[in-house]
């Protein structure tokens, strides 16, 4: 079996999708792999480490791409590389399927059999396998250094002979994996930091970090069986957003992660909110790739939205990428492995584990995720 390890084209990702530890792994396992020239220089892996591993360095993308039974991406491939894949070929990567039937159903058609490494379901066999988790753990983390490198105050509480500095103030709104990251990376650097979700049974979970629930009264249940979040009732908003705004007036920074898969991400900051903020404040939304939690938030950009500085980024784990590519690669390794069959060099589908009907999108030709069909 044969898998090509591309460079990533989309724009600001710097991450790869196999690390040369686990290109060691693959080749254990009798498995060749192609690796793409400078896939992984931004994560700190040169040709030459993936070459000792084991690894064929290819020039180009469509070299790489050339003979290869499966490909391993951070992103889905894009339109550009179409042509370059041939059919029957497995895809493990991030392809943001809920939001991109289209390129779903043209994969579909090309006869690729597309694994949505985001859709892993979260249960405790597939923890290890789980990128949402080992990639919004680091973006968590990352957003509050961000916030705080564009702040004009120091954070922690300082007493000096000169005079006493007050702690800065953080807010972390949805307390998922990144948000609880945030809460804990505030905390050690000293901030006193108030969170909320829609979740109620968070609350726990903040105060065993340090932080204090923010809580937003109701006895609407807003989530899934499956642990996610869903759209919130126009009543719940309301007071949602007062408590919000309230806590807004004494925050220095804040970071944003709501989340509802497969929807806009709900609009839990408004314009007016952020003018409320004292002086030289900083919010991050997480969720800017999807319409923002912040109004006025622009994915990629930095902007000053009535005197706040408003971080749009939707991809900070890419910010990290010698920290993200090792757990990327390893959550793909975990997964990969349990559908390999050392036997017959290659993978065998079990469509009844639900580790493959939770991710696989098409296979043979058709459509067949469940979240997919009758839609
Ligand atoms: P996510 O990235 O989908 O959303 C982030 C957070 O935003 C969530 O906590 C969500 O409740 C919150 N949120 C959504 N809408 C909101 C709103 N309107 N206002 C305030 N907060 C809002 O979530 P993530 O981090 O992927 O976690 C989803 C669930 O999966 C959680 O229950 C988490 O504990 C669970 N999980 C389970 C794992 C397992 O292996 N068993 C691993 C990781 C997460």
């Amino acid at each position: 079996m044969l898998i090509a390890i591309p460079k990533e084209i989309k724009p600001g990702e710097t991450r790869v999708a196999a690390t040369p530890d686990i290109v060691k792994k693959y080749k254990f396992m009798g498995i060749d792999i192609q690796v793409q020239n400078g896939a992984g220089d931004a994560s700190g892996f040169s040709d030459d480490d993936y070459r000792n591993a084991g690894a064929e360095i290819k020039k180009t993308a469509e070299d790489t791409y050339k003979g290869a039974e499966v490909i391993l991406k951070i992103w889905a491939p894009e339109a550009s590389e179409d042509h370059f894949i041939k059919a029957g070929t497995a895809i493990f990567a991030n392809f943001q399927a809920l939001t991109n039937r289209g390129r779903i159903e043209t994969f579909a058609h090309l006869g690729l059999t597309c694994f949505a490494l985001e859709l892993m379901p979260r249960i405790s066999r597939a923890q290890s396998m789980d990128i949402l988790s080992s990639q919004s753990n680091l973006a968590g983390y990352k957003a509050v250094i961000e916030a705080v490198n564009h702040l004009p105050s120091a954070v922690p509480m300082m007493m000096t002979a000169a005079g006493t500095i007050a702690p800065a103030k953080a807010l972390i709104l949805g307390a998922g994996v990144a948000g609880l990251q945030a809460i804990a990376t505030a905390k050690r650097l000293g901030a006193v930091v108030f969170a909320s979700d829609v979740r109620p049974q968070v609350k726990e979970q903040i105060e065993s970090l340090g932080g204090k629930f923010v809580e937003v009264k109701s006895d609407e249940n807003f989530e899934t069986q499956s642990g996610y979040a869903k759209e919130t009732s126009a009543d719940y908003k309301h007071k949602q957003q007062e408590a919000v705004a309230a806590q807004l007036t004494k925050t220095n920074f804040a970071v944003t992660t709501a989340l509802i898969p497969g929807l806009p991400a709900p609009r839990l900051i408004t314009k007016a909110m952020l003018s409320g903020m004292p002086a030289g404040s900083v919010v991050v939304d997480m969720a800017s790739s999807t319409g923002g939690n912040v109004e006025g938030s622009e994915d990629g950009k930095i902007t000053i939205v009535n005197g706040v500085t408003v971080i749009g980024n939707s991809n900070l784990a890419a910010q990290l990428p010698a920290s993200a590519s090792p757990l990327f690669a390893k959550n793909i390794f975990n997964f990969l492995e349990t559908m390999y069959d050392k036997e017959n060099q290659k993978l065998n589908y079990n469509f009844e584990d639900e580790l493959i009907k939770g991710t696989c999108l098409c296979y043979d030709g058709k459509i067949i995720h469940p979240s997919f069909i009758g839609a």
